[in-house]
């Protein structure tokens, strides 16, 4: 197949995202229509200004960018028009099912209430179902770098609406901020019959990822990279067939890795470990789910591995059983079509 050949091949290729922040998929474009629609004041008046922000050196330098941006979305229709919007792209990228993460602290350190955050996206999740057919529901992430009673007060905001919520997981600057430090929320969160995940092994050690699934008791690591330094770790991992959801374009942009091919997942598949692949903070990272894949494809990556990769983001999935099997289906005619 030729590159546009397997462009295709790959966009239908039946898969999930199970990494992604709805706030990291605000498009610089909009972010400066909606900055001015809500009068809010950027440090950049033009496209070409802010553009030039995204060079990023580290997860930390992504951040600054991804907070000051964050503060342009008000209202539940901004909300529920940014949701939508993925779920389009989602859709177009042959994503059948999203659990997708948002940062509920960061806005209500803007004035937003938490109402008005998960309602509209709430909206914009019922709106993009009845359009594109996807399934999927929210992840309510904690900022690790605030303090654990601002998890303790967003978690509690959340109760009311914890039926409406798929999970708890851990975001932001990792390093120095443990997953230790959130044992009693994750054990509150399980109380209120959240699935539980934390990015864990970005920029931090492998020794977090051991304690987001001792102390946490996490279901899913996301990223999971620095895992890979430890093989007892590897070889609990696969034993547990514990997912990661790795995320190559992020990756390779927050220079957790200089290039695609030092990222170590034909290890982990070799090692039995179930990776999946996702898009993390798609508007800031330069790419989609289909851009992720083509980037492996393009850094000496099979259709295989590939195929792989999306199989295991169906099993990662908080679904039925048979849900899974009606998704693994349809994947396994793709995958007579385009690879057998
Ligand atoms: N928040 C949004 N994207 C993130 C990432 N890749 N790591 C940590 N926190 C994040
Ligand atoms: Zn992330």
């Amino acid at each position: 197949m030729d590159h546009t050949e397997l462009r295709k091949a790959i966009a239908c290729m039946p898969k999930t995202e199970l990494h992604l922040h709805i706030e990291g998929t605000l498009e610089a474009p909009l972010a400066l229509q909606l900055a001015s629609r809500n009068n809010v004041s950027l440090p950049w008046n033009t496209l070409e200004e802010l553009e030039k922000q995204y060079d990023f050196s580290n997860l930390q330098s992504f951040l600054d960018l991804y907070y000051i941006l964050m503060g342009t979305l008000k209202t539940q229709e901004d909300f529920a028009d940014l949701m939508f919007a993925y779920l389009q792209r989602a859709h177009e990228n042959g994503i059948r099912h999203a659990e997708i993460f948002f940062d509920p602290q960061v806005h209500m350190n803007n004035h937003i209430p938490f109402s008005t955050v998960i309602k509209g996206l709430l909206n914009g999740l019922d709106l993009g179902k009845q359009a594109f057919g996807i399934t999927g529901g929210l992840i309510l992430c904690i900022i690790r770098d605030m303090p654990v009673e601002s998890a303790e007060a967003v978690l509690k905001e959340a109760e009311p609406y914890a039926k409406d919520l798929i999970g708890i997981g851990l975001d932001s600057a990792e390093v120095g901020y443990p997953p230790e430090l959130f044992e009693a929320v994750y054990r509150k969160a399980r109380q209120l019959g959240l699935h539980c995940v934390a990015h864990a092994g970005e920029e931090g050690p492998a020794d977090y990822v051991k304690q987001a699934l001792d102390v946490l008791h996490v279901e899913r690591i996301d990223h999971g990279i620095h895992a890979y330094d430890d093989p007892e770790l590897v070889q609990r991992l696969a034993q547990e067939q514990i997912p990661l959801t790795s995320c190559p374009l992020s990756n390779k942009r927050l220079k957790v890795v200089n290039d695609i091919r030092e990222l170590p997942l034909h290890e982990m598949l070799q090692a039995g470990l179930r990776v999946c692949i996702n898009s993390d903070d798609p508007a800031y990272f330069g790419g989609y789910l289909v851009d992720n894949y083509m980037a492996l494809l393009e850094n000496g990556y099979s259709l295989e591995e590939c195929a792989t990769f999306a199989r295991n983001s169906i099993e990662a999935c908080f679904i039925s059983r048979e849900e899974k099997d009606t998704l693994l289906a349809d994947f396994d005619k793709w995958y007579e079509q385009y690879v057998k």
